[in-house]
């Protein structure tokens, strides 16, 4: 697999292809082979085999920004624990909504941006990026952080489960590697506090621009759907629902469809 570029920006290396299967799997083999290190970027401008959360299929045309972020998760872990692991998702969804936030301010466009638990950022309640955070653990240790992230800036695919759109429809103008340089800038601040913290110092900014918190909504993952009042955020992510009988803690899953549910 030929790069077709690379440069580095401020302390991060990119590696830029054209159309690869997946980000998140290249990134993963090139660790395997001792090829890419913490910090460096499997970045693409298409991707045949994109994924999702849940194996879901993550439709990656030309136009928009499909990236793996390769972080070392041997501090994370030291400092943090292994369950702490998963809130840099949430984490990466901060740092997402802040720097679409700022770039639509600038443009003077006013939207509506939220965060659909866990990670999914929202415009006027329209999916329009995604991240699928996965590791590298050896011994218990995890070694390696991948935090792989899709957003839709040109075009958007119709019929997904959730509905979706583009930064263009929205009239932002933007491209993929001013994007990633902004998304890097913030990410890089929320990452030290995360470090140094964990998730439980994060979580209020990400409760600030909640998806339908205090509402009712449908949580699901591919086997079961639960209803009940989004309550809050635990330490370690975990969402807080209240339920017609109890308050129960859900770790994995989707804030549903309000519609098809
Ligand atoms: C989701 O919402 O389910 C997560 C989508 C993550 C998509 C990105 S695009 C770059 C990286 N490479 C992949 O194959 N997936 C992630």
């Amino acid at each position: 697999m030929k790069e077709i570029g690379n440069w580095q920006y401020k302390n991060f290396f990119i590696h830029h292809f054209d159309k690869i299967e997946s980000t998140n799997d290249l990134a993963i083999s090139l660790l395997n082979n001792r090829q890419v290190f913490s910090n460096e970027i499997i970045l693409a401008n298409q991707q045949n085999k994109g994924r999702g959360r849940y194996n879901r299929q993550w439709v990656s045309e030309v136009g928009n920004l499909y990236f793996s972020l390769i972080l070392d998760g041997k501090i994370a872990n030291k400092n943090l624990g292994l369950n702490q692991i998963s809130t840099l998702s949430l984490v990466a969804n901060i740092a997402l909504n802040l720097t679409i936030k700022k770039i639509s301010q600038a443009q003077n466009i006013a939207l509506n941006i939220s965060n659909k638990w866990p990670n999914d950022l929202l415009i006027n309640d329209n999916k329009v990026a995604g991240i699928l955070l996965e590791n590298i653990i050896v011994n218990n240790n995890c070694e390696f952080i991948i935090l792989g992230i899709g957003v839709n800036i040109s075009n958007n695919p119709d019929n997904t489960s959730f509905q979706s759109t583009n930064l263009q429809k929205l009239k932002i103008a933007i491209d993929t590697r001013s994007l990633l340089e902004s998304f890097l800038d913030n990410f890089s601040n929320f990452f030290t506090i995360w470090q140094n913290f964990g998730f439980k110092n994060l979580r209020d900014l990400w409760l600030r621009d909640a998806y339908n918190l205090h509402k009712e909504i449908f949580v699901g993952d591919l086997e079961s759907r639960i209803g009940g009042v989004f309550e809050d955020l635990d330490e370690l992510g975990n969402l807080i629902l209240k339920t017609p009988d109890k308050t129960i803690k859900i770790s994995a899953g989707d804030v549903l469809n309000p519609e098809k549910n």
